[in-house]
C-alpha cells in the first residue's frame, strides 16, 4: 500500500453538439481527490458541488468505484480518508459522474498500486458510467472520438484541440438528469437529419484541430439528433440557446444539457463571454458563465 494518494480528472463535455454519443472534449475544470490511508477506518469528506447532499457512505460514487477497482485486482486495503473536492456542477452535462468514476479508480489503482492498462480502466470506467464520451475525456484528456469496434469492442481516436480557441461553459441554476434527456430519444430519425448531422460531426473535428473561426464553429456546432428533442425538456436552456444562435454565435447543448458550450476563437472569448453573461442575467440570475480552457492531460496522479 502506497503513502497518500492525490488524484486529479478533468470535467468533461459530451456530444459538443453533433458528435452524438461519439465525440467527447476534456475542459479546465478539476476534480480532485485526496487519500490518506489508515490503519481501520474510513472516511469520506466531502467539499464543493454536492457536498450538502451527496452520501458519504459506499453508495458515493467515487468510494463505488473505488471498490470497485478493489474487487476487479481482489485486493481491499484495510482503511483510509478520502477527500473529494468537486467544483464541477452536477447533473448540468459537464461530466461529473464521469470524473467521480474515473478519479475513483485512478485513486485506488495508485492506492494499491497496481498496474492495470488503460484499456481495462477505459472498459471499467464505462461499464459503470455509461458514457465513453466523457469518460475517455477524463480519463486521457485532451478531444476524443468514440467508437465500437467490428465486436463491439469499445475503440478512440485522440486528438488535441487548437490552442486557438476557448470553451466557454454556461450552466443553468438547476441540473437535468441525463436518463431522461436519452428517454425522449426517437428511435429512428430522418435520413436527411442524420446526413446533416454527419456532415456537422466532421466539420467540427476539422474545425477544432485547426483552430477554424466563429462561422465555420457556429455551422459545425449544429445538431439535428438529440438537441431539438432535449430542449423541448429544458425551456430555460433552450431560451438562451435560441438567443445566442440568433447572433451567430457557436453554441451547443453541452452532454445532455442542461448546460451550454460555446467554442470561440481565443481573441474573442472575453467579449463573447460578456454577450452571454448579458442574455442570461435577462433571464435568470442562476446562471453561471465559466471561460475554462481545453485540458489535454486527463486523469493525473501525485
Ligand atoms: N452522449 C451522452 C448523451 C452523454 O448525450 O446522452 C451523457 O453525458
Amino acid at each position: 500500500m502506497t503513502a497518500s494518494v492525490r488524484v486529479r480528472v478533468p470535467a468533461t463535455v459530451a456530444n459538443l453538439g453533433p458528435g452524438f454519443d461519439a465525440l467527447g472534449a476534456a475542459v479546465g475544470m478539476h476534480l480532485e481527490i485526496e487519500i490518506e490511508p489508515r490503519r481501520d477506518s474510513i472516511e469520506v469528506m466531502l467539499e464543493g458541488e454536492g457536498a450538502d447532499h451527496l452520501p458519504t457512505d459506499d453508495t458515493n460514487l467515487v468510494i463505488k468505484s473505488m471498490n470497485a477497482f478493489f474487487d476487479h485486482v481482489a485486493r481491499r486495503p484495510p482503511g483510509y480518508a478520502v477527500r473529494v473536492k468537486n467544483p464541477i456542477p452536477l447533473a448540468s452535462g459537464l461530466g461529473s459522474s464521469a470524473a467521480a468514476t474515473v478519479g475513483g479508480l485512478v485513486a485506488a489503482r495508485s492506492l494499491t498500486g497496481r498496474t492495470v492498462p488503460q484499456a481495462e480502466m477505459v472498459a471499467l470506467a464505462t461499464s459503470m458510467e455509461g458514457h465513453p464520451d466523457n469518460v475517455m475525456p477524463a480519463l486521457l484528456g485532451g478531444l476524443v472520438v468514440c467508437y465500437r469496434g467490428a465486436t463491439n469492442e469499445l475503440q478512440h481516436f485522440r486528438l488535441n484541440v487548437s490552442e486557438r480557441l476557448v470553451p466557454i461553459l454556461v450552466v443553468p441554476r438547476l441540473g437535468f438528469p441525463t436518463e431522461e434527456a436519452r428517454r425522449v430519444l426517437p428511435s429512428a430519425v430522418p435520413f436527411e437529419d442524420a446526413q446533416f448531422t454527419a456532415s456537422r460531426a466532421a466539420l467540427l473535428v476539422g474545425a477544432m484541430t485547426s483552430g477554424a473561426g466563429s462561422d465555420i464553429l457556429a455551422e459545425a456546432m449544429t445538431d439535428r439528433l438529440h438537441e431539438p428533442h432535449r430542449l423541448a425538456l429544458m425551456p430555460e436552456t433552450a431560451a438562451v440557446h435560441e438567443e445566442l444562435r440568433a447572433a451567430r454565435l457557436p453554441v451547443s447543448l453541452a452532454g445532455a444539457g442542461p448546460s451550454l458550450l460555446l467554442i470561440v476563437p481565443r481573441p474573442e472569448a472575453a467579449t463573447r463571454a460578456e454577450q452571454v453573461r448579458r442574455v442570461c442575467r435577462e433571464r435568470d440570475a442562476g446562471w453561471r458563465v465559466f471561460v475554462s480552457e481545453w485540458e489535454s492531460a486527463g486523469a493525473t496522479e501525485g
